[in-house]
C-alpha cells in the first residue's frame, strides 16, 4: 500500500520516505490495540496544534517577560495553558514549559532539594520511575536517593514502614508517585510523614493526572509543596510535562525550568497543552475517566476469573500488573508475553513485579492500562473480548495460528472503533 498523498500533502511531495513512516504509524495505531498504560491517543485538535507555526517561535522567558520580540501570541497561548491548568487542579500557579515529565521532575527537585541532599522516593523495581533516582538518570547523579517499596504480603505501600524509614533518614525531600502502582496513593498520609521529618514533599502524578483532574483520585495539590505531571498519559494531551506550585515556590520553579533546565519552550506543544487542558475541563472528560476506571476494573476481573494473579490483587486506577509466573497463570516471562501479544495486534509492556526474580529485560509481569482503548470507545464488552484473546495468546505464545486468528479479530474490532476517523478514511481511500 503506497502512502496517501492527501494525508499530509506537503510532506508527501517533499519527503515520501518520512511520509510513508507517518502513514505506517497511523495504521499501526488504528489497527492495533494499545494497552500501554502510559500512552493515549491525543485528539485531532491537539495534534493539529502541535503541527503548527508556533514551532517557529523562540519565547525564552515567561509571558510579559521574554528575551525575544514578537511574543504577543506566544504569551497569550501560554497564559491560556497556565490558567486552564490552574483551574483544572485548583492550583495557585503553574509552569507549562517542561518538555517532558523527567524535566518537570528535575526542575521541581532543583527547587525543593539542594544538589547532594537526601531524597526518599519509590523504588523503581516496585513501580517507581527512573527519574526518581536511577543511578544512570541525572536525578541519581545529582541527589542522594534512597528508596521505599511495597510490602511483600500485599504489594501495597507500607506507610508505617515508610514513616520509620523517613524518621531514620531525615531526607530533604520525600517524593511520591509511580509508573506501575495500581493502587490509590494516600497523599495526605505521605504529606504528614514529610512534615513530621522536616522534608519537602513532591508528588509526581504523571500517570494519574487525568484521574485527579476528573476528581476520581484524591488530589495531591493540598498536601504537596510541588506537583509534577506528564501531559500525555491519562491527561491525553501532547507529549510534555508541567509543574503546579503554590505562591511560595512559583518563582523558584520558573527559574529552575528556565534557565535551569531548558532554553526556549516548545511553543507548539505549550499551545497544544492549552487545547488539551481545555478538553480536560469539559464534562465529557470526567465521563471518559470514569470509563477508563470501569474498563480497568472489568479487565482486571476478567483476567482474575481466568486464573491470572494481579499484583496487589487488583486495581484502583487505570492500570494493572499481571504476574505471569504464579499458579493459575501461563508461566511465561513478560518478554515472551509482550512478543506474543504484539504478533496478535495487542501492545503491552513487560514490567517487573515487586520482588521479581527475573531481570528487567525478561520480567515476570506485564503492565496493562486502559486509557488509550477507552479513548477509541472500547467499553466493558470489549474488555471481556480482550481478556479472552489475551488469555488464549498467553497460554499458547508460540502458536502462530492462534496469533493470526486473533490478529484478524483485533483488526475487525479496531475497524469498528477508529481512533482518527477522518485520517483513517483518507488512508483507506488509497
Ligand atoms: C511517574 C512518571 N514520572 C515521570 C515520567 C517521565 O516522563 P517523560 O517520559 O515525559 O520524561 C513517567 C513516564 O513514564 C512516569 O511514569
Amino acid at each position: 500500500m503506497s502512502p496517501s498523498p492527501e494525508l499530509h500533502p506537503h510532506l508527501a511531495a517533499e519527503d515520501p520516505e518520512v511520509h510513508a513512516l507517518l502513514v505506517a504509524e497511523l495504521r499501526r495505531q488504528e489497527e492495533g490495540i494499545e494497552l500501554i498504560a502510559s500512552e493515549n491517543h491525543a485528539s485531532p485538535a491537539v495534534i493539529e496544534t502541535m503541527a503548527s507555526v508556533f514551532t517557529n517561535k523562540y519565547a525564552e522567558g515567561y509571558p510579559g517577560r521574554r528575551y525575544y520580540g514578537g511574543c504577543e501570541h506566544a504569551d497569550a497561548v501560554e497564559d491560556l495553558a497556565r490558567n486552564r491548568l490552574k483551574e483544572l487542579f485548583g492550583s495557585y500557579a503553574a509552569n507549562v514549559q517542561p518538555s517532558s515529565g523527567s524535566q518537570a521532575n528535575q526542575a521541581a527537585m532543583l527547587t525543593l532539594a539542594p544538589p547532594g541532599s537526601k531524597v526518599l522516593a519509590m523504588d523503581l523495581n516496585h513501580g517507581g520511575h527512573l527519574s526518581h533516582g536511577h543511578p544512570k538518570n541525572l536525578s541519581g547523579m545529582v541527589w542522594e536517593f534512597h528508596h521505599y517499596g511495597v510490602r511483600r504480603e500485599d504489594e501495597r505501600l507500607d506507610y508505617d514502614a515508610l514513616a520509620e524509614q523517613a524518621r531514620a533518614l531525615r531526607p530533604a525531600l520525600l517524593l511520591a508517585g509511580a509508573s506501575a502502582y495500581p493502587r490509590t496513593l494516600d497523599f495526605e498520609r505521605l504529606g504528614a510523614i514529610a512534615r513530621e521529618v522536616g522534608a519537602r514533599f513532591l508528588v509526581d502524578m504523571a500517570h494519574i493526572a487525568g484521574l485527579v483532574a476528573a476528581g476520581l483520585h484524591p488530589s495531591p495539590v493540598p498536601h504537596a509543596d510541588l506537583v509534577t505531571m506528564t501531559t500525555h498519559k491519562t491527561l491525553r494531551g501532547p507529549r510534555g510535562g508541567a509543574v503546579l506550585a503554590p505562591k511560595e515556590w512559583i518563582k523558584q520553579v520558573n527559574s529552575a525550568v528556565f534557565p535551569g533546565m531548558q532554553g526556549g519552550p516548545l511553543m507548539h506543544v505549550v499551545a497544544a497543552k492549552a487545547v488539551a487542558f481545555g478538553e480536560a475541563l469539559r464534562p465529557e472528560f470526567t465521563a471518559y475517566q470514569e470509563r477508563v476506571l470501569a474498563n480497568a476494573a472489568a479487565l482486571a476481573a476478567e483476567l482474575e476469573a481466568r486464573g491470572y494473579r494481579l499484583v496487589s490483587g487488583g486495581t484502583d486506577n487505570h492500570l494493572m500488573l499481571v504476574d505471569l509466573r504464579s499458579p493459575g497463570g501461563p508461566d511465561i516471562t513478560g518478554a515472551v508475553a509482550e512478543d506474543a501479544l504484539e504478533r496478535a495486534g495487542i501492545t503491552v509492556n513487560k514490567n517487573l513485579i515487586p520482588f521479581d526474580p527475573e531481570p528487567p529485560m525478561r520480567t515476570s509481569g506485564i503492565r496493562i492500562g486502559t486509557p488509550a482503548v477507552t479513548t477509541r470507545g472500547f467499553g466493558v464488552d470489549e474488555m471481556r473480548l480482550l481478556a479472552a484473546w489475551m488469555d488464549e495468546v498467553l497460554r499458547s505464545p508460540e502458536d502462530e495460528a492462534v496469533a493470526r486468528r486473533i490478529r484478524g479479530e483485533v483488526l475487525e474490532l479496531c475497524a469498528a472503533h477508529p481512533v482518527y476517523p477522518d485520517w483513517r478514511a483518507e488512508w483507506l481511500r488509497l
